[in-house]
């Protein structure tokens, strides 16, 4: 009997002494720092380059969906160009996190950022002062020409003066940046440019750098690594009775484009969106190209045929 008290005393002490240790340790964890190469990339002022980064900005790469003013999509109905001044709170179990004011702003936004130091928060997720980046950004492998050019044309917009929130974690937000949040780079070499084509190979390019069509139809883990088959069907997103799951895109027959042509693949990218609460960025995306479109849509065609065999549960 006394021997079960003493185990149940030196548990509870070792207990408490690891609760007590976590308790100090998250807070002084919130700013660990981390180190990433700064990439040789410098902002032209070549328009076409300019014109370039614009494109990818507002239509494939759809930073102007989370770094926009909250009208982006009327607003660009009407061809005005969008402020990426920021300021969305993405509304998430861990606490809220707002997307940054991307503006030349000295005070608020980008403007006392140097371009590699842009190019590293892309590349690499590390902020300027070394914090990690939440990965929100599928940018790792987009190619330096690209970079380059996203980066011009956010060096030739009007500044904009907001002062965005810093995040607010809760106390689960605040433990899982002391030790699960670390930065997401490159997991091989990246291309310095990828040619701009119709073919799978420019297509795949845009499904996985660009435009994240991997990142929300596959399968993945709260650490945000992948665990389904590769396009076979993403986590559900969304609250309660408004969740929505990222269909299958590959080639199998439960696919939700089994058996599309390319027009009616392009047609439905014309549509935009029919779900009022759906996640996915269509009015950026409604601005691809037809070429971009049939690049991802040839790259597609290729995908092997999987399904899902557990379904994710939503958050
Ligand atoms: C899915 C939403 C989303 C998309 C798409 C997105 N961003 Fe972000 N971005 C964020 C969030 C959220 C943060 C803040 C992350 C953090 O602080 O950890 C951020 C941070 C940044 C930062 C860091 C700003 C600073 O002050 O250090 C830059 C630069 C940036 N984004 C640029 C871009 C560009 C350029 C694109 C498009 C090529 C883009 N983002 C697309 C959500 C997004
Ligand atoms: C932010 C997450 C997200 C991203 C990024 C995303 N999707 Fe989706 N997608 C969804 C969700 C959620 C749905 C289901 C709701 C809907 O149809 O809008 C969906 C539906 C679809 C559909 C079915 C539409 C229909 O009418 O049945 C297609 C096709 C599709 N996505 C293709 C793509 C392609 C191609 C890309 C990349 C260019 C992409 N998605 C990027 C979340 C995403």
């Amino acid at each position: 009997m006394k021997k079960i008290i003493r185990i149940v005393k030196w548990t509870g002490l070792s207990l408490l002494l690891i609760i007590c240790a976590i308790c100090i340790a998250v807070p002084l964890r919130q700013h660990l720092k981390f180190d990433a190469p700064y990439p040789d990339i410098h902002a032209s002022k070549d328009s076409a380059v300019i014109a370039r980064g614009r494109h990818l900005v507002i239509s494939a790469a759809h930073c102007v969906d989370c770094h926009g003013n909250g009208n982006q999509d009327s607003m660009m109905k009407l061809g005005k160009d969008v402020p990426l001044s920021g300021g969305y709170a993405f509304e998430l179990p861990l606490g809220n996190v707002y997307a940054k004011n991307i503006t030349p702003d000295i005070e608020t936004g980008i403007g006392k950022r140097t371009d590699p130091e842009l190019a590293r928060v892309l590349r690499y997720g590390v902020h300027a002062n070394g914090d990690a980046v939440f990965n929100f950004m599928p940018f790792q492998h987009t190619s330096d020409e690209d970079l380059r050019a996203i980066i011009s044309y956010l060096r030739s917009t009007a500044p904009v003066k907001n002062q965005v929130p810093d995040h607010q974690l809760n106390a689960l937000g605040q433990s899982i940046r002391a030790f699960m949040v670390k930065p997401v780079g490159p997991t091989e070499p990246v291309p310095v440019s990828v040619k701009p084509d119709t073919t799978a190979a420019y297509g795949k390019y845009l499904v996985f750098s660009v435009a994240n069509c991997r990142g929300c139809h596959t399968q993945r883990q709260l650490s945000g690594e992948y665990t389904g088959p590769l396009l076979a069907g993403g986590n559900p997103m969304g609250e309660k009775e408004l969740e929505l799951a990222p269909p299958n895109l590959t080639t199998d027959s439960s696919s939700r484009i089994f058996g599309w042509s390319k027009e009616k693949f392009i047609g439905r990218f014309r549509e935009g969106k029919k779900i009022e609460f759906s996640h996915m960025p269509w009015e950026s995306y409604n601005r691809m190209t037809n070429d971009e479109l049939t690049a991802i849509y040839n790259y597609l065609q290729t995908v092997p045929a999987a399904k899902i065999v557990t379904p994710a549960k939503g958050k």
